[in-house]
């Protein structure tokens, strides 16, 4: 258990509920050291998942007030643009329920505020890490939730920027939600503190942002970066492995992003050529797809890898100027999903 965990457990939050346990991060975890998950149970038996800040000061930091400012700030834009997304009731989104500041300590000294959140079974990287590998279907069906929830983020000028498995959320019945803001920008209003070349997890940042040739258009540089995760989320549900870390294996060395400094020109083909590889060799493998959809779907995660994110998307949609659509992709997701089902043995049918 943590530190902060020690101080918490058994605190009660204002809506009555009580700090039971503490998530523990697995050893892979790539999240911030000064967000700490818990799991808090109200009177009524009902369990909700307790995202809490730790505004300690790091005193290692080479400037530890601003350091602190900019956490503090980064973190009520989270709560902010998590409250919005529940005050619209978006029905793929995480909900945050409410949100707080918890005193603790002699005298109430210090403060640990928090958002809580409708609890999930778990996240994606859990679930496929113990199922190994989910049925086609399903995987069609998390592909079609994501891509709602990232519609209606978009359709609210919010940039998610970090789809990843570990932000898909599992709510059983009710299907996956995408959660966790902490990466995420609205249009109008920039995100505290430094702009990084890479906004999310460094292992799912799309190519423009590996090597740094994006450009500073909002679509381009932030909703086109949603939509290449969402082709990175379906290579990750059909292998275990993200399109990021397989493109690192698949480039010759001197193609790597760690060492390439050539023109974006000169790289573009190289990269087209590599993630086009991968996912004939993904899709070679079981996809429970007849032919004709076999050849669509690998058509549609070219369309989401593109490494050039001005040719990134559906070509339907961005013949209409709304690269990011997400309709058609909702659409097809739906159907792969109804006929992978049909297709399925009995038993893998839920
Ligand atoms: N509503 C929820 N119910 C249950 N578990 C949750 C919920 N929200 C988050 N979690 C779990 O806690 C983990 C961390 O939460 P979140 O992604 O919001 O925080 P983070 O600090 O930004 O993490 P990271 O940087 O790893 O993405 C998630 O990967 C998931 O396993
Ligand atoms: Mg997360």
């Amino acid at each position: 258990m943590s530190a902060v965990g020690k101080k918490l457990i058994g605190q009660m939050l204002d809506g009555g509920w009580t700090i039971v346990s503490e998530r523990q991060p697995p050893p892979t975890a790539s999240g911030g050291c000064f967000s700490y998950g818990f799991i808090a149970r109200g009177s009524d038996g009902q369990e909700v998942f307790v995202k809490v800040l730790d505004i300690r000061l790091n005193s290692t930091h080479a400037d530890p007030l601003k350091d602190l400012e900019i956490r503090i700030q980064r973190f009520n834009y989270e709560a902010e643009i998590a409250r919005a997304c529940a005050e619209d009731r978006l029905s793929r989104v995480a909900h945050a329920v409410a949100h707080g500041v918890l005193r603790v300590g002699a005298g109430g000294t210090e403060e640990f505020p928090y958002l809580v959140f409708e609890r999930a079974a778990g996240d994606l990287r859990d679930q496929v890490a113990r199922e190994r590998q989910l049925p086609p279907w399903v995987c069609y069906r998390v592909l079609h939730n994501v891509a709602v929830a990232i519609r209606q983020l978009h359709a609210k000028h919010i940039a998610h920027q970090d789809v990843k498995p570990s932000n898909v959320l599992d709510y059983g019945t009710a299907g996956h939600k995408l959660g966790d803001f902490g990466s995420a920008q609205v249009h109008a209003r920039l995100r505290p503190g430094p702009i990084l070349p890479i906004a999310g997890d460094p292992g799912y940042a799309p190519p423009e942002q590996l090597y740094r040739y994006y450009v500073d258009d909002w679509v381009l540089r932030r909703l086109m970066g949603d939509v290449y995760h969402l082709g990175s989320l379906a290579l990750f549900l059909l292998t275990g492995e993200s399109a990021t870390s397989r493109l690192a294996r698949q480039l010759a060395p001197e193609h790597h992003w760690d060492v390439w400094t050539g023109a974006a020109d000169d790289l573009i083909p190289i990269l087209e050529r590599s993630l086009a590889e991968i996912v004939d060799e993904v899709l070679a493998e079981h996809t429970g797809l007849d032919p004709g959809m076999h050849v669509e779907l690998t058509q549609i995660l070219r369309y989401l890898l593109e490494p050039d994110p001005r040719l990134r998307g559906y070509p339907a949609d961005r013949s209409e100027g709304v690269p990011n659509g997400m309709q058609r992709l909702i659409s097809r997701f739906n159907v792969f999903s109804e006929a992978a089902r049909v297709r399925a043995p009995a038993r893998g049918r839920r």
